[in-house]
């Protein structure tokens, strides 16, 4: 794949695409690793004398209400963090923007207001209109794309643009790309992957591409249920995806060896084991004997992916088995990787990011990696 190394954009106007889709709370980003991780890209392109034109998307706009979705908080806290001047553009299109881009010096930044207002007429930004994408382009001079978390979304401001200009991508998408490749391809083994969240419907696409791949699949958070049912458990009201039983069946039947399911829950009314479960209680969390099994298979494993949390962790009650596995993470060596939006806020709420290799800053885009996907936002092609 082309990178930004491997373009000319000395003394260029350099259109980056980088996902500032950050959460913001009252005008307040509340956590900014998506802005951080952006930086290694816009201060390559900096000392090279580029002149930088940030573009991003934030939340989803549909209508004129949704323009409260403003990036101006976002240019503050890069213009902190580059400990420059990042020139805030509060339109997508148009004159104002046009003669911001021709006032750029070598060296500066600019970030173009919220790409998906692009959306309210007609959703151009996210159809990947190539109307727009083609003006877009005509801003700049080269275009790299760093927005890891967007690429697997083929956008105007990622895939439309990269039709029109010279295009690579940038470190942090280079790196993302890279940390999943290898483990995919070359994993030091033995390779256990660890997955949580609602929905196995959610995970398929994973545990297909994975089922040969790892040595061992240990499920939890609220899909567990619906694999613990499968193997004819009793799961009172727990969450349920009946359409998913026949899969969990199917590649239980095949792989009994490889994935490990809970053998004890913490409900709504107690901890116990899968037995236990009565036709009221609701299952939250793994109970402490399942992660004491979860840290056998954990503790012999050289590379470990994990993606979803392995119970309702926003909850203090119900946090016991995704802190536990970040515990158990801490303490032993190897690759440790993550992925999704709630596995990576749960690693940081509870303070063990340090502990990871890392952490992707990628939701759906890290999942489509682990189905073993190519990314539409991505221009993979030389
Ligand atoms: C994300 O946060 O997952 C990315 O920024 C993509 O956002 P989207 O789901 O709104 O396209």
């Amino acid at each position: 794949m082309i990178t930004i190394r491997d373009l000319d954009i000395s003394n260029k106007k350099v259109i980056i695409r980088v996902d500032f889709n950050v959460p913001i709370k009252d005008g307040k980003i509340t956590d900014d690793k998506r802005i951080i991780e952006s930086l290694e890209t816009i201060n390559y392109a900096l000392e090279k004398n580029a002149k930088v034109i940030l573009m991003s998307h934030l939340g989803r706009v549909k209508t004129v209400e949704d323009k409260v979705n403003t990036l101006y908080p976002v240019s503050l806290r890069l213009s902190q963090l580059l400990n420059r001047e990042v020139v805030f553009v509060d339109e997508t299109r148009g004159l104002k923007l046009e003669k911001a881009v021709d006032n750029l010096k070598n060296g500066e930044v600019l970030l173009m207001e919220n790409t998906r207002f692009e959306d309210i007429d007609g959703s151009k930004e996210s159809s990947n209109d190539q109307d727009l994408a083609k003006y877009w382009a005509s801003l700049g001079e080269v275009f790299i794309n760093d927005a890891f978390g967007t690429s697997h979304r083929a956008h105007a401001s990622n895939a439309g643009i990269a039709n029109y200009l010279p295009s690579g991508i940038g470190f942090l998408i280079e790196k993302e790309l890279k940390v999943m490749n290898d483990v995919m391809c070359n994993p030091n083994k033995p390779l256990t992957i660890i997955l949580g969240g609602a929905k196995v419907n959610d995970k398929i696409g994973v545990i297909n591409n994975f089922v040969d791949k790892a040595d061992y699949i240990l499920i939890g958070g609220g899909m567990a249920f619906t694999f613990l049912k499968a193997s004819g458990i009793e799961i009172g009201s727990s969450l349920l995806d009946e359409e998913s039983i026949s899969f969990c069946k199917d590649i239980l039947s095949k792989y009994e060896d490889k994935i490990i399911l809970p053998i004890d829950v913490v409900t709504d009314l107690k901890t116990c084991f899968i037995s236990d479960i009565t036709s009221s209680e609701k299952g939250l969390d793994i109970g402490p004997q399942t992660l004491k099994l979860f840290s056998q298979y954990l503790r012999m494993s050289k590379t470990i992916i994990w993606n979803g949390p392995l119970g309702m962790f926003e909850e203090e009650k119900y946090s016991y088995g995704t802190k536990g596995v970040c515990e158990i993470l801490k303490n032993i060596d190897g690759l440790k990787i993550a992925g999704g939006g709630d596995t990576a806020a749960a690693i940081k709420q509870f303070g063990y990011e340090e502990f990871f290799t890392h952490i992707s800053t990628g939701g759906g885009a890290s999942l489509e990696l682990l189905e073993g996907k190519k990314l539409k936002g991505i221009k993979y092609e030389k």
